[in-house]
């Protein structure tokens, strides 16, 4: 496969811009709480080091890692837990930061799996939703952008374990060569 980036959808700025907005968004819906943010690795490691500089209350941070796409672009829809989370979220209010919400299936699994520990309150915070594409209903409480069906890259999002560090989000073009 030939792969090109094709446009950048949001700038570095762009995104700095929303990213603010959330923390102050999430700042006020959580004055009254101190939540415990779990971090859904490794894709939103980029969005969740800016949002959580937003934020002007105090938090927990913890990291749980997923997998369902390996080197591929189509979700296999099987997702599994390969680092979980060393905090109880038993009566806590708990956030998910997610880089994208694609098919839905991760996040699904993570709701059903993380509820069986009875937090007080469990929501999602997403940078990038792509709800053309959703095989599970997931209800996505926070949400920096909605997008197109593209295949995207860059601030943390990954093609074949690349891309990661761009500090913009870019289209990537696969061609057959
Ligand atoms: C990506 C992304 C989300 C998930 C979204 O993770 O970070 O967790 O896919 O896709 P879905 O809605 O179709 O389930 P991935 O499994 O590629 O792992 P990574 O973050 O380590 O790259």
């Amino acid at each position: 496969m030939r792969e090109t980036i094709e446009s950048q959808l949001y700038s570095r700025e762009a995104i700095a811009a929303r990213v603010k907005e959330l923390g102050q968004q999430l700042s006020r819906d959580y004055a009254e709480s101190e939540p415990l943010v779990v971090v859904v690795l490794k894709g939103s490691a980029m969005f969740a080091s800016d949002l959580l500089r937003e934020l002007s209350i105090d938090v927990e941070v913890d990291y749980i890692g997923t997998s369902s796409y390996g080197d591929a672009t189509e979700s296999s829809g099987h997702v599994r837990i390969v680092k979980d989370i060393g905090a109880s979220l038993q009566g806590r209010h708990v956030i998910i930061i997610e880089d994208i919400v694609d098919t839905g299936l991760t996040l699904d699994y993570l709701l059903r799996t993380l509820n069986l520990r009875e937090p007080a309150s469990l929501k999602i915070c997403a940078l990038l939703d792509k709800p053309s594409r959703r095989r599970a209903e997931v209800p996505v409480d926070y949400i920096g952008f909605s997008i197109d069906d593209h295949f995207v890259i860059g601030y943390g999002l990954d093609y074949a374990s690349r891309y990661r560090n761009l500090p913009y989000i870019g289209v990537l073009k696969l061609e057959a060569e």
